[in-house]
């Protein structure tokens, strides 16, 4: 049964693995015509406890960098390549990451963000079609077609990476600065900050 109702993913067993390890699909959060969108990778445990994206560690560490740039987990939105937890975590192989492209799709397709920005190398990978050194790449701007149609897409490092190498954080924290002004959030973010000086 594979079944998409707007937004979100109802039913869906083409990838094996997936259905044996999931509780749930892991749809994304956040306005459906959010101007801001971030892709991660796939559930974590934690996401596939609570059914929502990046509530855990690396949810922690998102939610910090984006009310540093003076934004709300609430103004974005959050999704991922793949909406149902790997076994162990491992990486979702690429079976699976097409399996759910179009579900993805779909998505960008509705929302129509003014910008993408790729938490870490699968997704990074996954919207170029490439290999990508995301260490080295994060920060830039690039266009990806997903779909029929092209999208802005910034490049970033995984949250998770700023949890493995603490040296990482003033980086992650800049790129997600910079998503929210490449958006035009960041304006709307300053507006709101002025208004509430009155
Ligand atoms: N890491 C991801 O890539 N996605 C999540 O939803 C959580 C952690």
């Amino acid at each position: 049964m594979e079944h998409m109702e707007g937004l979100c993913v109802t039913g869906c067993e083409r990838c094996p693995e997936l259905v044996d390890s999931r509780s749930r699909i892991v749809n994304g959060v956040g306005p459906d015509d959010a101007d801001l969108l971030f892709l991660g990778e796939a559930p974590g445990a934690k996401e596939d406890e609570g059914g929502e994206p990046f509530v855990g560690r690396s949810g922690s560490v998102l939610d910090d960098a984006l009310r540093e740039a003076g934004l709300a987990r609430a103004d974005v939105r959050i999704t991922n390549c793949v909406r149902c937890r790997p076994p162990d975590n491992r990486d979702p192989t690429s079976d699976e990451l097409s399996n759910c492209r179009g579900y993805l799709a779909r998505e960008l397709e509705l929302v129509d963000p003014e910008l993408v920005v790729t938490l870490g190398k699968v997704p990074s990978q996954h919207l170029l079609d490439r290999g990508v050194a995301i260490t080295n790449e994060s920060g830039s701007v690039v266009d990806a077609r997903v779909g029929d149609a092209s999208y802005r897409v910034l490049l970033s490092v995984h949250p998770a990476a700023t949890l493995y190498d603490r040296s990482q954080r003033e980086g992650f924290f800049e790129t997600i600065a910079r998503a929210a002004d490449l958006s035009g959030l960041a304006d709307s973010a300053d507006g709101q900050a002025s208004l509430g000086d009155f």
